[in-house]
């Protein structure tokens, strides 16, 4: 594995050894043991969306690593005025021993990759979500103690956590279930890789792939890039909200996790939020730990 840019990029076994290294470095971190394996390592953050978490996360992780990690908003670089990115991958290459980039088109983190020469970690594109994926599988095993026999239902629009979703959770044998509305749908070709899998199921009914569900898992319903289809979309999605009553379907012991930010009062309550708090702030978190194994794994 030398990038990671989707979670197709990964087997089972990997996205295991990075969760084991990822619990490992967390119980260093709370036990105030160092974990400097990247002393002297750069990695440079490219950023053409907003983030909290991301860039947070990545950050603070580089510098318990023992590296440093450089925040490049793409406003800034010569990219904003046209410079290819495959200028740019080289160029980087040149100075950093890693790139987390952060954007629209999956081609660009796709292309960095192709034409640098270090590892390159997708931070978010429309396409797919893989570091969040990593943190809510961790979260998941956190919460459950294995992946064992587990239903993950996905409520809400076939985005970018959709697709990482559907994957990652196929490939560590875990069953998943994606309500969506008509013509919202996740990635034909996601859907494609996953329909000869008898633990997946794409329905337009929130209710059938809640049932018995162990994990819920929701997002906004309009993602970054999407704001001027936002109230179109509050129409579409009615019904799709994670609520009390949708949740009497799943399990009873069944957690929420959503990967933030959150919409109260769109595509989850509340009341549901606040009850799931510690799972959804665990979840945060562990985007931390899960990035750091991500991090050793590819730069080290
Ligand atoms: N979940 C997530 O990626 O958050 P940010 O957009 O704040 O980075
Ligand atoms: N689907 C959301 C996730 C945000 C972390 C978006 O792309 O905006």
């Amino acid at each position: 594995m030398k990038h990671l840019l989707k979670m197709s990029d990964l087997n089972a076994q990997e996205i295991i050894d990075i969760l084991n290294l990822a619990d490992q470095l967390k119980y260093q971190k709370k036990n105030n043991i160092l974990h400097n394996h990247l002393q002297g390592k750069t990695l440079g953050m490219i950023f053409q969306k907003a983030s909290t978490r991301t860039r947070i996360s990545f950050e603070v992780a580089m510098y318990d690593l023992g590296g440093y990690a450089l925040f490049l908003s793409s406003n800034d670089l010569q990219i904003s005025r046209g410079e290819p990115i495959q200028d740019t991958a080289r160029v980087l290459s040149r100075y950093l021993d890693g790139i987390m980039i952060r954007t629209f088109a999956q081609k660009e983190v796709e292309d960095l990759a192709k034409y640098g020469t270090i590892p390159v970690i997708n931070g978010l594109t429309d396409y797919e979500h893989p570091c969040q994926v990593m943190a809510d599988l961790m979260t998941i095993r956190e919460f459950k103690g294995s992946f064992k026999n587990l239903k993950v239902a996905y409520i809400g629009d076939g985005n970018n956590m959709a697709n990482s979703l559907i994957i990652g959770c196929l490939k560590l044998g875990m069953s998943i279930s994606v309500a969506t509305p008509k013509k919202y749908e996740p990635a034909s070709d996601v859907l494609e890789w996953a329909k000869d899998f008898k633990e997946f199921l794409l329905t337009d009914s929130p209710v059938e792939a809640a049932k018995n569900a162990d994990v819920l898992i929701t997002d906004v319903w309009a993602s970054m890039g999407q704001e001027k289809e936002a109230e179109i979309r509050k129409n579409n999605f009615k019904g799709f909200q994670v609520n009390k009553e949708l949740l009497a379907n799943a399990n009873k012991d069944a957690i929420v996790l959503h990967c933030l930010p959150a919409h109260r009062g769109e595509e989850i309550t509340e009341e549901v939020f606040e009850e799931n708090a510690n799972v959804i702030f665990t979840e945060a978190e562990n985007r931390m730990h899960a990035q750091k194994a991500i991090l050793v794994t590819l730069l080290k």
